[in-house]
């Protein structure tokens, strides 16, 4: 997977599919973190979690990692205007292994969508170990509501978007598989939930 060549259509591709919609999603559960010192967010992307979350928690101390180089610069560029920008990391989960037992909060944002379920086993397993035992984990994804024809709808949209990034940037994953007994199976347990666009986006607290 690599998205150096969608980096520069990222900003503008996303307002043009989902206007505002994504950014509340990873917004959502930014009053509750309040108080967290060492924060690790996964597959970051183009910066838009780590500018908000800067702007409202200015004192800690954010890690990003990103398997792309374009998407980091453009996050480079959206967080050099702040008095304590994150610490950026070029490298791949789960061949870059965080260090061990440190972050209070774990931030994956549009992230665990991206891998088919082998992958997301090891992808998360190398995150948890990164967590403190008092740790959150804000996961901001696509979902598939239980029943109706808020399922039908996720389901129609899900098979454009997948169809879509595994062409533009050879994504791994051809269905979304949630991670949540992943979670559960490290120890975190599920401590609230917002729902965007009929169920379509999930922002999920986790906690141990
Ligand atoms: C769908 S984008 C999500 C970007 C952003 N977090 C957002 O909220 O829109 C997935 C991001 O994960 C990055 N990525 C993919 N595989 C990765 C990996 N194994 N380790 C770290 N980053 C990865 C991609 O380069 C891309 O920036």
């Amino acid at each position: 997977m690599d998205f150096d060549p969608l980096a520069r259509h990222y900003d503008w591709m996303e307002a043009v599919t989902a206007g505002s919609l994504l950014q509340r999603a990873r917004a959502a559960w930014l009053p509750a973190l309040s108080g967290c010192r060492r924060v690790l967010s996964a597959g970051e992307g183009h910066g838009r979690f780590a500018q908000a979350f800067l702007e409202r928690h200015p004192h800690a101390e954010l890690t990003c990692v990103d398997a792309s180089g374009r998407m980091l610069e453009r996050a480079r560029r959206r967080t050099r205007h702040l008095p304590a920008p994150p610490r950026w990391v070029h490298a791949a989960v789960p061949a870059w292994r965080p260090e061990p037992a440190v972050y209070d909060v774990i931030v994956t944002c549009f992230f665990l969508d991206c891998f088919p379920p082998a992958h997301l086993a090891s992808v998360v397993e190398a995150l948890a170990a990164s967590a403190t035992d008092r740790s959150a984990w804000l996961v901001v994804d696509f979902a598939l509501p239980a029943r109706g024809l808020a399922r039908w709808r996720a389901r129609a949209i899900h098979s454009g978007m997948y169809a879509f990034f595994r062409a533009a940037v050879d994504l791994p994953a051809a269905v979304l598989t949630p991670p949540d007994a992943l979670l559960r199976a490290h120890g975190f347990r599920l401590d609230g939930r917002r729902e965007y666009s009929w169920g379509l986006v999930r922002a999920d607290l986790w906690r141990r």
